[in-house]
């Protein structure tokens, strides 16, 4: 399976990282050098790089910054303030606070230590990059499985799960990519994703990049391509799941999963065990980031809404366990997911 060329996320060897600028796409292609931790949680704050995965491994790469920074003996504090820094760059998405813990570990290995341990931190985040990369790929190809129990379908997506949110391949788009090659998808439908637009201005530019037949909907759209027979599976990414398998993912997935289950369509959730918090009982413990009024008041610089309107403007909800009929993760499928379903699996990802 050739891996997309997009890349999110690149670590440089003179020591920044630079990140493709996702708020410019599809139309303009700049990329930003981000030199310290601070300009990292900005741009994970900001957007300029999101998605669950991609969050959590420009964290890792903002502690290697941070430590880079640090000058003697007395470099911990200094990485540790960097770590409280980026954890407070999105509420949402676990794999932010999974990989900064990971990074923590290093910490407390060399904590004795005379110098602060980059090149330790830099090893521990490109591993989180590429692990994320290889989850992927066998993600790719376990929801491929799924999906080949009957006879090759159409598909919807919502948001963007693909190269440019994950470490490359993609989560949900990364099984919608798998399941192409292998001739097990007629088509997929993206939907736009308002208000920010991830499905058209991301995943139908991956996706068309690419080749792959994609038609792009109004997210209002998606009952009527239901009921129309047009879907055989919805496949989604996540932000968190809950112990009981409850999933936090991109606003709307509740309802589309709502209408999966009216219209019989099936429902296939897809995220690496760095998405899952078993410390969580159920999604009603997930805290939903709200963002700017403003992306619902403009579109560009026109504004689209009366002024001094009220705005309500969550990013995420929560899709409970009893409408998802599949999550797929790096070591295997959890079918009608529950409690002891997730634990199970998370224990053998974890290996404990
Ligand atoms: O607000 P975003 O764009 O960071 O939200 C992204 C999503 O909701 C994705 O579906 C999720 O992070 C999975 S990405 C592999």
């Amino acid at each position: 399976m050739s891996v997309p060329s997009i890349t999110p996320i690149r670590w440089c060897d003179d020591g920044h990282l630079e990140l493709l600028d996702q708020r410019a796409l599809p139309d303009r292609h700049l990329t930003l050098d981000v030199t310290s931790a601070d300009g990292a949680a900005e741009a994970i704050r900001a957007m300029v790089v999101r998605g669950a995965p991609a969050i959590g491994i420009t964290a890792a790469y903002g502690v290697v910054l941070a430590a880079l920074k640090q000058r003697g003996s007395d470099w911990q504090p200094g990485v540790e303030a960097a770590i409280t820094i980026l954890a407070a760059s999105r509420p949402t998405a676990v794999n932010l606070f999974w990989a900064l813990e990971r990074m923590h570990q290093v910490i407390a290995i060399h904590r004795h230590e005379e110098v602060a341990p980059v090149t330790a931190l830099l090893e521990a985040a490109r591993t989180i990059h590429r692990q994320d990369l290889d989850d992927n790929l066998t993600m790719g190809e376990l929801g491929a499985d799924l999906i080949s129990r009957e006879a090759p379908c159409a598909v919807m997506t919502h948001c963007n799960t693909g190269a440019l949110a994950t470490g490359g391949h993609g989560t949900a788009l990364g099984v919608i990519r798998s399941a192409w090659s292998r001739g097990l998808i007629t088509h997929v439908h993206a939907n736009e994703t308002r208000p920010w637009l991830q499905g058209a201005r991301l995943t139908a530019w991956e996706l068309d990049q690419e080749g792959i037949p994609v038609t792009l909907a109004v997210d209002s759209a998606a009952s009527l391509l239901m009921a129309q027979g047009k879907v055989g599976w919805l496949i989604v990414g996540a932000d968190r799941i809950a112990a009981n398998g409850d999933v936090a993912n991109k606003i709307g997935t509740l309802a589309l999963a709502v209408q999966a289950r009216y219209f019989g369509v099936k429902v296939m959730v897809v995220a690496p065990s760095s998405t899952f918090d078993l410390e969580v009982a159920s999604g009603d413990a997930i805290p939903i980031e709200t963002r700017d009024a403003r992306e619902l008041t403009h579109q560009g610089e026109r504004v689209v809404a009366p002024e001094k309107i009220n705005i309500y403007n969550p990013v995420f909800d929560v899709t409970p366990a009893s409408l998802i009929d599949a999550i797929v993760c790096e070591r295997g499928v959890i079918e009608h997911p529950d409690h002891a379903g997730v634990v199970r699996m998370i224990e053998t990802c974890r290996g404990t």
